[in-house]
């Protein structure tokens, strides 16, 4: 019943929310508020009891998270969360619970989980947009594909991890990077800064591709690497305009794209990591793979743990 719809969450957890919101709105009709937990606590929102609230999380333990659904039930709005952990109290507590089924996540950094989020959220939008009688026929017929695809398109990017490596060799002595991307891609990008920086201590920032001129431009030279997520959807073009004005400050470009996405940029990419052809569903799952390979093998070529990353906890059970 609702047509609103805030989705709060943390880290990657909230990414995968962020990589879910064009789904939501174009298949299921739902308006996404987004909201970073830990300032979602502290707002002082009216209550609408008209309005839903969804949490994303891993472990379903995450203090700020929780502490959003609990202070959203007190108010009487209806909750729903997709967790990982199916004994965690947000499992227990959320009017709704939508387990990932994942399975126990070992290493610090959210990897599989992501990709689960995001399955759970196609899913969402479909089961959602159906009942609401939202998604037309054709686009019921995409998500039926996509559910279908994106296991072997995975297995595609597992098969490209060498491009991946050589990404990694071109970043690991970088003190810094930056990841572009637009609408979901936007998030992707994020996903990939927060990885590289997690588990390589590289210093990576996400920015939407479109933002660049509004001041992350100024970091561009030589010495900066950027990597650029765009699949060939919608927005490519715009995002193509973006890699000519790295290119034109000398940025050291690396794009993700599917073979027509790399062979037009070709002459301002040195760097380039070809993917396997997706749209709008199946995208996210395959460009998340490749970022998550690129700052795997980041790390294993600085020589960091991968698995045990200094200062993180698995679970963020205080604020
Ligand atoms: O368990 P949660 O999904 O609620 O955790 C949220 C974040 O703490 C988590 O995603 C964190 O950003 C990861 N270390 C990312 O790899």
């Amino acid at each position: 019943a609702c047509s609103r719809l805030s989705v709060v969450a943390c880290g990657t957890s909230l990414y995968a929310g962020m990589a879910a919101r064009p789904w939501l709105e174009k298949y299921a009709g739902i308006a996404v508020d987004l909201d970073v937990a830990s300032e979602f606590r502290y707002r002082n929102r009216p209550a609408d009891r008209c309005a839903g609230s969804l949490y994303i999380s891993q472990s379903g333990e995450t203090a700020d998270s929780l502490a959003c659904m609990r202070a959203a039930k007190e108010k009487g709005e209806k909750t729903a969360a997709i967790v990982n952990v199916p004994t965690s109290a947000m499992a227990g507590e959320a009017d709704v619970a939508i387990p990932t089924l994942a399975g126990p996540e070992i290493g610090v950094a959210s990897t599989k989980a992501f990709t689960a989020q995001l399955a759970a959220l196609m899913r969402l939008a479909h089961t959602v947009g159906k009942t609401r009688s939202i998604l037309v026929p054709q686009d019921e017929t995409r998500f039926e594909a996509a559910f279908r695809m994106v296991p072997a398109l995975i297995e595609d990017v597992l098969d490209r991890e060498g491009s991946c490596e050589a990404v990694a060799k071109v970043i690991k002595n970088s003190k810094s990077a930056i990841f572009l991307g637009r609408g979901a891609n936007h998030a992707l990008a994020l996903e990939g800064a927060l990885k590289l920086k997690e588990i390589s201590y590289i210093h990576a920032e996400g920015f939407a591709a479109g933002e660049l001129k509004h001041g992350p431009i100024a970091l561009i030279d030589e010495d900066m690497p950027v990597i650029v997520v765009a699949p060939r959807d919608g927005s490519f073009t715009k995002t193509a305009s973006n890699v000519e004005e790295v290119a034109a400050r000398g940025g050291k470009i690396v794009l993700l794209s599917d073979q027509g996405g790399c062979d037009a940029l070709a002459k301002h990419c040195r760097h380039q990591v070809v993917l396997p052809e997706t749209d709008d569903l199946t995208a996210p799952f395959v460009y998340a793979v490749a970022l998550q390979f690129i700052a795997y093998h980041t790390a294993l070529a600085l020589g960091t743990d991968v698995d045990r990353p200094r200062n993180l906890a698995k679970s963020v059970t205080v604020e």
